[in-house]
């Protein structure tokens, strides 16, 4: 079996066939499934069947796993993994169910003081149709804004803390709350490019901003960046592993299927350091 690496769109993304990550990956597919995450921000991994065990032997080629905030969704014998199951979401106060991560495009965990520099979706089952993720460039976000926003957004910060959904426990409140301070512009660790660095729906304000005032911009903002031309919007197959780089790109779910008919996601996130 020879490992094949596509690119899956001009934005971002590629996917990778031909390799199974339940037995010893050769060090060479290591390195190019690692160099392919850096350069494509979104790794698909086709045809993947594994168990528990084996998802976390495969994702810690790519880093350190970190806790999750979903507390109530983790695997007891394996917390590092939480079962993301449309099935089991409570209503929002107004009844309607909302899927994780289907209300805004955004970064993941952005109120812990050092994100996830990596989410791992596994797709374990999945609806007759839609149910689809979008994933959004924020290198190329950052870099057809003119220079005076640029200069703009150089200067501003985030003050990001965890949502106050239903299913987000007073426990978890305490222990993850934030309060964070991120750049609102970021440098890659890795590649140094620039990059947009946000979740809408944790950030409560701008530093030196009003609450309602930041809102409106960041609003105004996400309107003008995200684009059709920095998107890949994935449809999933079941044993899809799919790899995001938190550091660069803003996912959605997208939340148009009939959630009684079970999607189910394994995801694992993985050690960042403090964006900068
Ligand atoms: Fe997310």
């Amino acid at each position: 079996m020879t490992m094949i690496i596509t690119p899956l769109g001009d934005a971002l993304g590629a996917a990778v066939t031909g390799i199974d990550l339940t037995g010893p990956v050769a060090p060479a597919d290591i390195e190019a499934m690692q160099a392919a995450l850096r350069d494509y921000l979104v790794l698909v991994i086709r045809d993947q069947k594994m168990n528990p065990e084996q998802y976390l032997a495969a994702i810690r080629l790519f880093g350190e796993t970190m806790p999750q905030h979903l507390t109530d969704w983790l695997m007891p014998e394996h917390p590092e993994i939480a079962v993301l199951d449309s099935r089991r979401i409570p209503p929002d106060p107004d009844g309607i169910v909302k899927q994780p991560g289907s209300r805004d495009w955004h970064t993941d965990h952005t109120n812990h003081a050092k994100p996830p520099k990596v989410t791992a979706l596994y797709a374990i089952s999945l609806p007759s149709s839609g149910g689809d993720t979008g994933f959004a460039n924020m290198h190329m976000a950052y870099d057809a804004l003119p220079g005076t926003v640029r200069a703009k957004l150089a200067g501003m910060k985030t003050v990001n803390k965890i949502e106050n959904f239903i299913y987000v426990s007073d426990e978890d409140k305490q222990k993850y709350g934030g309060g964070q301070v991120h750049p609102l512009v970021r440098t890659h660790p890795e590649t140094g490019k620039k990059a947009i660095y946000i979740h809408p729906g944790k950030t409560e304000r701008f530093v030196d901003m009003a609450p309602d005032e930041s809102h409106a911009f960041m609003d105004e903002l996400m309107g003008t960046i995200i684009r059709p031309e920095i998107c890949y919007r994935h449809k999933w197959q079941v044993g899809d592993l799919l790899l995001c780089d938190n550091r660069a790109v803003v996912h959605l779910a997208y939340d148009d299927y009939d959630h009684s008919e079970g999607r189910v996601m394994q995801r694992i996130i993985l050690e960042g350091d403090v964006p900068a």
